[in-house]
């Protein structure tokens, strides 16, 4: 793809990669990009590298700009291999003296994927400036978003905020900017790539990002673009971008229940039917996901839009359905809070899921709707019945649920 100025001598100079389906475990069925961006000032500086399997891209798009032997400065936001993988070939090309600025975590992180010994490596921390020319770069530490390294540079002439992970979204498109997306696509469809990048990764940080975001405004940078690492710039729409951090940090969610559940032999399958049903007749929208048709990421992702969820699993050797497990063990590790939750499931002689299931939300401290509900072999029809009324109890007091986060300005505006 052609390098492009985002702003008047910075450059996009990073790589799409349209194949990747699988991003450490993150179903990405747009692909994604590694965005680096090149400063053509007095110091010619770089900010970030591509991912290694991609520095001959990187490299590329940096010679149709400058001999990268004339770079002075290169800032590393954040030591993940997507966004300095590179580094080790850019090290050969640039001159010996080429500063690297980064946190002292970031550092350290370096010294463990490269052997740096004779770079010139300098830590900064927050509020700490470099003057390039007209340019100057401000750092400002964002530990935890979403590594102990990270941090954002922010570009004070320019306006420009660049973001490493924080606002990105896993979508390669020769679009390169918002409007452009918009355009081609629609703002739905950024908004929801926005979401499911914030459900897989960011999602634990919840209240990091609120107090970063305050923090940042109190420092009273002035925002007119985001360029995050990955997918689209932010240049029509940086508001839109921080909302959206804003409300999903808060815990926004639609009034919605999502239905997540396996099966063995479609008994558990069986249940989902009455009790979407119940749910509906009590006037909540709902979504059914079968873990096993769909990708974890995308459960993930539908998960967190919904105030509400039911979990069905079948009883097998007295335990869970191994594939709801992965899907809990997921849900724990991303620290879900403002969540309201019930068990459903049907077993042969002994029960067993049902009892997992309230055991681990109790474990993950979410609020859940209790007793849930098992079935016996199959459906008979006065099972049907139990399922629907269990269906509309759930979504009852899903609304009463839901009603004391608005009222009490957790929700600042709906999610669609
Ligand atoms: Fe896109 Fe944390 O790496």
């Amino acid at each position: 793809m052609n390098v492009i100025e985002i702003k008047p001598d910075i450059f996009w100079v990073g790589a799409a990669d349209w194949a990747v389906r699988d991003f450490h475990g993150y179903v990405t069925p747009q692909g994604t990009t590694y965005n680096n961006y090149l400063i053509m000032d007095k110091e010619v500086t770089l900010v970030d590298a591509v991912k290694s399997e991609f520095a001959e891209v990187g490299v590329a798009n940096i010679k149709r700009i400058v001999d990268p032997a004339k770079i002075k400065n290169i800032i590393i936001n954040h030591i993940e291999n997507d966004h300095m993988g590179a580094l080790g070939r850019i090290m050969e090309l640039v001159p010996a003296d080429t500063k690297i600025y980064t946190t002292m975590r970031g550092k350290e992180g370096m010294g463990r994927f490269f052997d740096i010994e004779g770079w010139n490596i300098l830590t900064v921390k927050t509020d700490d400036e470099i003057k390039l020319g007209k340019y100057t770069l401000k750092f400002i530490e964002t530990p935890m978003l979403h590594w102990p390294d990270s941090m954002v540079t922010y570009v004070k002439e320019a306006k420009l905020l660049i973001s490493q992970d924080v606002f990105g979204q896993h979508l390669a498109t020769t679009a390169r900017f918002d409007d452009e997306f918009i355009e081609c696509a629609s703002i739905t469809e950024l908004d929801d790539a926005t979401i499911d990048y914030y459900a897989n990764i960011l999602m634990p940080f919840g209240k990091l990002i609120k107090a970063k975001l305050t923090q940042i405004k109190n420092m009273g940078i002035d925002i007119d673009m985001i360029a995050p690492d990955h997918g689209i710039i932010w240049r029509k729409n940086p508001g839109r971008a921080v909302e959206t951090y804003m409300n999903l940090s808060n815990g926004m969610a639609d009034q919605r229940i999502v239905i997540i559940y396996d099966t063995m032999w479609h008994s558990t399958e069986q249940m989902t039917l009455p009790v979407m049903r119940g749910i509906r007749d009590c006037g909540v929208d709902c979504k059914v996901i079968k873990l096993r048709a769909t990708p974890m990421s995308v459960a993930i992702k539908e998960f967190w839009k919904a105030r509400g969820c039911l979990v069905g699993s079948p009883t097998l050797n007295n335990e869970v359905f191994p594939s709801v497990a992965e899907f809990m063990v997921h849900l724990k590790g991303l620290r879900p809070k403002d969540r309201f939750m019930g068990a459903f499931g049907s077993y042969g002689w002994m029960g067993g899921a049902v009892q997992w299931l309230y055991q681990n939300f109790r474990d993950m401290r979410l609020d859940a709707f209790e007793p849930g509900i098992q079935v016996q072999y199959r459906c008979k029809p006065e099972d049907d019945e139990r399922c629907y009324e269990f269906g509309k109890d759930f979504a009852t007091s899903l609304k009463e649920y839901h009603n004391r986060y608005q009222k009490s300005g957790a929700l600042k505006v709906g999610l669609s």
